[in-house]
């Protein structure tokens, strides 16, 4: 018997790095997906194959032993196997570039989560996403959660430290043109980065944690209007406020700079110093962005917003 799931990767629209201080962060589920097979196997042993390499392991082996991005999958295979006279096979297939801030290791431990734990009894979406982030923690042991809540249950979410997660209602229906600098990051680095700038800049730092804290309040407002164009200008002020704390660079703004060309505003996306940028765009600019970033040799490809989140079948 095989069983399968799927999630999806996201965005973080607005409020990276200042939801670090407890400023809020608004995130989104993107129609790009993580789909893992799992199925009981006779041979006691858990294996893993994905396009990122393989990996197989007896049972019972420490955490501390594995150096593999592939690690989550073996942490949430032995718990649920461990007192099962089998061993597991589990595939992962990924339409999304992985390590770059599109959530591809969320979504691996969604999906993950789900396809092993639905091999035995018929787990809820609380109770695969809560296996999720303990996942997640094995290999980013300070996550917030916020995005594998987000690749569960899809749509456009607000969260902070202090309050977790709300849905917002709005279904706005904007497409992102997500372009990618190619070049790994590192978030723990980065934000550790942004701490030292923080740390010899406080009051320019708390200004900015205000200024942000009030775009997100009227972003809120905006995205029940569906008003596109100003939330475009919102997304070209938090560009600025992300420029002023350092974790831009050359590549990053010139892809931001081509990305505000034709859309309605265009920013980094996640930890920066690296990864993505996203180009807010309707039907209108959809295609002259693309145009845009394809004439200036950049990589890129359009998302819509998933509403659907983790899928099972
Ligand atoms: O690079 P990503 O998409 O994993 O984003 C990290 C978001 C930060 O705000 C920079 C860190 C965090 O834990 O919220």
């Amino acid at each position: 018997m095989k069983s399968k799931a799927s999630a999806p990767g996201k965005v973080i629209l607005f409020g990276e790095h200042f939801v670090v201080y407890g400023i809020k962060a608004i995130l989104c589920a993107i129609d790009k997906r993580i789909t893992v097979t799992a199925e009981k196997t006779k041979e006691r042993k858990i294996s893993i194959k994905s396009n990122i390499g393989k990996l197989e392991l007896e049972k019972n082996i420490s955490l501390s032993e594995i150096n593999s991005p592939l690690k989550p999958f073996y942490y949430l295979a032995n718990k649920i196997i461990k007192n099962h006279d089998i061993g597991i096979e589990i595939i992962i297939e990924s339409e999304i570039p992985l390590g770059v801030g599109l959530g591809s290791s969320s979504a691996c431990c969604v999906a993950g989560a789900a396809a092993i734990s639905r091999l035995f009894a018929d787990t809820t979406k609380e109770e695969i996403l809560k296996l999720a982030i303990e996942a997640e923690k094995t290999i980013f042991q300070n996550t917030s959660g916020a995005d594998c809540t987000v690749c569960t249950y899809g749509g456009i979410m607000e969260y902070d430290k202090e309050s977790g997660f709300t849905t917002i209602e709005s279904q706005p229906n904007f497409h992102l043109v997500i372009a990618n600098s190619n070049i790994e990051h590192s978030t723990e680095t980065i934000v550790a980065a942004v701490k030292e700038f923080k740390a010899k800049n406080e009051e320019e730092f708390s200004t900015l944690c205000r200024n942000e804290s009030e775009l997100i309040e009227d972003v809120l407002k905006e995205l029940k209007d569906n008003n596109i164009k100003e939330i475009g200008n919102k997304v070209i002020q938090n560009q600025e406020y992300l420029e002023k704390i350092g974790i831009s660079n050359d590549k990053l703004r010139d892809m931001v700079k081509i990305g505000k060309n034709r859309s309605f505003g265009a920013k980094i996306t996640g930890a920066g110093g690296g990864g993505c940028i996203f180009a807010l765009t309707d039907k209108s600019n959809l295609d002259n962005t693309i145009k845009q970033f394809k004439d200036n040799n950049y990589d890129c490809f359009s998302v819509k917003i998933d509403f659907k989140g983790l899928d099972t079948f």
